[in-house]
């Protein structure tokens, strides 16, 4: 790591170390050429041959002797300029001095003074071995030194480290933070992150025909990117960022964080991070931020939630990791972040490991319900006989009570028209996923939690890809060709709002249940927080859960919303019954009303699961009259 060096973005510079004998000029300027693989020259190996007597014999260079040899550093550097950039260390005490040495190519030249007291340079001096100056002379050279007031003046009590640390990032004109991957996302992030003062440099590889010049496109392409600097390099893209690094990873979740990581890792310095901006799987977080740990580099997986215009105009973020790293990213993450209504970023440290990326999943998941409920609403007042204008303007009735970012969405959609068509009626019926409604159904398996509205509308989708097998069965079985729904919109509005409450206490128990398990200690009303505004979820019931989750982590604990839920039981169970007896498909629907009967059953049906389970396999049972918990069996034949 950090080994292969390559040129940072100091094209045609030529970076001029001054200072006193003694400073330290030549070590730092030796190791500042070696960071960036540029050539180092030192001024003192150019002198004339009468200046080098003259110096052997301890007589002084006045201005004149200096005339000559200033100029042939000044020609020095102009050759460097034409091929490259390089580092010239002089001590160049006099204004007059400098005005020599950069002569024609002020605007290329930078000026570094290693600046240290008397004293401090009088003790390395004497300290040295095989060196001796008399104070005097250092005391002359303190006397005629002019401050270069447009140089950056570093202290040289500072470790080299250091020093070269400073010099890359103040006059490299390095940048805050570094966005690797320039698709819809990235692209989105970048012009906030610029939108709100953060210099960045951005990354887009380059790949033939397909993707040329895609950064110096999109940089040339807005305004406020003038600043930002674009690559289609990584060793320049990384060179070019402060250390330690923040790069923002924005390409495809999977096998391709994997690769990107490595083809970063040998341009990295230990205490970089890493932050993976995509839905990526919570538990290959885990793994990466465990191997690049192992390497001294911090991984922060983060989820980002709004979309492209969201990541624009502010998401909703949900990063993880280790907290220290995040400190360090936190104020370029909560800059671009959306504000909540107390005007708070939407932007919070969710815990440890993937636990933010575990959070987006069920974000998704909740996403996945509130968009199959919508479409199941539609559905409903279709088959009641309602053109998608009339859905529409019910649909903007609602948003005063169940307002929402989907509800406002879908009412846009169902109003768009091609021609004198509805643009929706003629989208091919197939539903797409990427993986988060997947993964948070697998979770919800794996940890035991019943997400039953997550995994019925997962299944939807999937059973909405079997296109042709429906278009066949569809000829095959008859239906109710004319629905008689008996029942009014308000109906539909208290099932709509049912299911609802029922998903998100089905998701945020889910994030509960994790939390328990993985101790990631995660603050319930924080995530609904920061899920208020940015996200795709943003609703005013999220605004109503802020509070209740203060209160609860389980939100049926909460009178309101359980008087809520009471009150609109009555119409969810009609939408649902009309559905089922006229053909109508509802399974997020059904599936609330079924998940509320259930978990509001004080005697349930288990106890026959549990005998049969007794019956063939043994698995024994434990009996009500028994307070013991004793497993009990029975040879039931
Ligand atoms: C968001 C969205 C966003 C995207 C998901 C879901 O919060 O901005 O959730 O992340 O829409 O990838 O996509 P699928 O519906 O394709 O799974």
């Amino acid at each position: 790591m950090g080994t292969q060096k390559n040129q940072t973005d100091i094209e045609a510079k030529i970076i001029f170390i001054m200072g006193v004998s003694g400073c330290g000029k030549s070590t730092i300027g030796k190791l500042l050429a070696k960071e960036f693989n540029i050539p180092f020259f030192d001024g003192d190996d150019y002198h004339p041959k009468e200046n080098i007597e003259k110096m052997a014999n301890g007589i002084p260079l006045n201005d004149n002797d200096r005339n000559g040899w200033l100029k042939t550093l000044n020609l020095l550097a102009k050759k460097q300029l034409a091929k490259n950039s390089c580092v010239i260390v002089c001590s160049a005490l006099k204004a007059s001095y400098r005005n020599l040495l950069n002569k024609d190519i002020k605007q290329q030249t930078v000026w570094v003074h290693l600046a240290g007291s008397f004293d401090k340079i009088n003790e390395r001096l004497n300290n040295r071995s095989n060196h001796f100056m008399p104070s005097k002379l250092l005391k002359s050279q303190f006397e005629i030194l002019e401050n270069p007031e447009d140089a950056l003046q570093i202290d040289i009590n500072l470790s080299p480290k250091k020093i070269i640390a400073i010099i890359k990032s103040n006059l490299m004109n390095t940048s805050e933070f570094g966005l690797f991957g320039l698709g819809v996302m990235g692209k989105s992030l970048c012009r906030n992150l610029a939108n709100n003062g953060v210099k960045i440099s951005m990354f887009n590889r380059h790949v033939n025909d397909t993707e040329e010049n895609v950064a110096k496109n999109f940089k040339a392409a807005h305004a406020e990117l003038s600043n930002a600097k674009a690559f289609d390099d990584i060793a320049s893209f990384v060179y070019s960022l402060e250390q330690p690094r923040r790069i923002m990873l924005m390409v495809n979740a999977g096998k391709t964080i994997d690769l990107v990581i490595e083809d970063l890792l040998p341009y990295l310095s230990k205490g970089d991070v890493l932050i993976d901006g995509g839905n990526s799987n919570y538990k290959k977080t885990k793994e990466r931020l465990d191997y690049l740990l192992s390497k001294g580099i911090h991984f922060i997986g983060t989820g980002v939630s709004g979309g492209e215009e969201g990541a624009l105009k502010g998401p909703s973020i949900m990063p993880s990791g280790n907290i220290k790293a995040y400190k360090s990213i936190q104020l370029y993450l909560e800059k671009i972040a959306a504000k909540d209504k107390n005007g708070l970023p939407c932007c919070t440290y969710v815990g440890p490991e993937g636990s933010g990326q575990f959070v987006k999943m069920v974000h998704n998941g909740i996403e996945y319900v509130e968009m199959q409920l919508l479409a199941e609403v539609v559905t409903i007042f279709e088959a009641m006989g309602k053109n998608l204008d009339e859905i529409a303007s019910i649909l903007e009735s609602w948003k005063e009570t169940a307002g929402s970012y989907l509800l406002e969405i879908t009412n846009i959609i169902l109003k768009k028209k091609e021609g004198k068509d509805w643009l929706v009626t003629k989208i091919l019926d197939k539903a797409g996923n990427k993986g988060t409604g997947n993964w948070a159904t697998i979770a919800a398996a794996e940890l035991g939690t019943p997400n039953t509205l997550i995994t019925s509308a997962l299944f939807s989708r999937y059973t909405s890809f079997y296109k042709e097998e429906r278009l066949q069965l569809s000829e095959k079985i008859t239906k109710t060709e004319i629905p008689k729904l008996q029942l009014s919109i308000n109906d539909v509005y208290e099932a709509y709002q049912f299911a609802r409450i029922i998903n998100h206490y089905q998701g945020f128990k889910l994030i509960n249940e994790a939390a328990k398990k993985h101790s990631w200690n995660i603050q319930l009303s924080e995530i609904a927080r920061i899920w208020t505004n940015g996200c795709i979820i943003r609703s005013t019931l999220m605004e109503n859960l802020v509070e209740t989750l203060k209160e609860t982590n389980n939100i049926l604990t909460d009178t309101t919303l359980l008087n809520s839920l009471n009150s609109y039981r009555y119409g969810a169970k009609k939408v649902v019954s009309q559905s089922v007896l006229n053909d109508v498909n509802t399974p997020a629907l059904s599936e609330a009303v079924q998940f509320f009967n259930g978990i509001t059953t004080a005697y349930s049906s288990a106890n026959i699961i549990q005998a049969q389970r007794d019956f063939f396999g043994a698995h024994t049972y434990q009996r009500l009259d028994d307070e013991s918990k004793k497993n009990h069996h029975t040879n039931w034949n």
